[in-house]
């Protein structure tokens, strides 16, 4: 039988489990996509605090869109298993480069289907939401993201050059 996976939303329960989830990026040197402001942020108190700002209107920093975070928790053991980022508009440079999700699996949970179960989650999250399509994109050398998008019904649209990261990206759009 399939493992039961959580969707959840990020609360003060799971608060060391963020910091370690931090840690095991760092010492990978891997991107934390789809944590938000989990690397800037100093702990697990601080993450959730600068979370709150990008969920409420008022308190939104200039220039951003309304986002809701999201981790995946394994049932049998509370493990923080991955992060996803909801993104409820695309501005510009969410249209050109960054999309309406972005998400990652802790390195130790690697190559198990979870990104691929978790994305559909977040999919469905989307709809509850109202959207209608969603844009991911992900790099050209990232071939688990690709196939994660692929998996889930993404359809090809172009390639980007992002300035910032300097890298090549491919944009998707699912229908939901
Ligand atoms: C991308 C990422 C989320 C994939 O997580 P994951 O849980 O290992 O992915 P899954 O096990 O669900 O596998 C998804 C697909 O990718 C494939 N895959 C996974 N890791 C792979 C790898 N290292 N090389 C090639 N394919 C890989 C799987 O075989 C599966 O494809 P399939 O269904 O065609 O067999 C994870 O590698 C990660 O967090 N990377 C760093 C952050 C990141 O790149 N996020 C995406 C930003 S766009």
């Amino acid at each position: 039988m399939e493992e039961k996976l959580l969707l959840l939303r990020p609360d003060e329960r799971l608060i060391a489990q963020y910091e370690d989830y931090k840690r095991d990026f760092l010492a990978a040197g891997d991107s934390m996509d789809g944590a938000g402001p989990l690397r800037r942020s100093s702990d697990g108190r601080d993450w959730l605090a600068r979370l709150r700002l990008y969920e409420d209107p008022a308190t939104l920093p200039e220039g951003l869109v309304l986002a809701t975070q999201y981790i995946l928790v394994r049932e049998s053991d509370g493990r923080l298993l991955g992060m996803l980022q909801l993104r409820h508009d695309l501005n510009d440079y969410l249209l050109k480069y960054a999309g309406h999700i972005g998400y990652s699996v802790r390195p130790s949970e690697r190559r198990k289907g979870y990104a691929k179960r978790m994305l559909a989650m977040g999919l469905d999250e989307a709809r509850k939401l109202g959207l209608t399509r969603v844009l991911i994109t992900c790099s050209t050398e990232n071939e688990a993201s690709r196939r994660t998008i692929l998996a889930n019904g993404g359809v090809f649209e172009n390639t980007a050059w992002e300035p910032d990261d300097k890298e090549m990206l491919e944009r998707y759009w699912i229908e939901l």
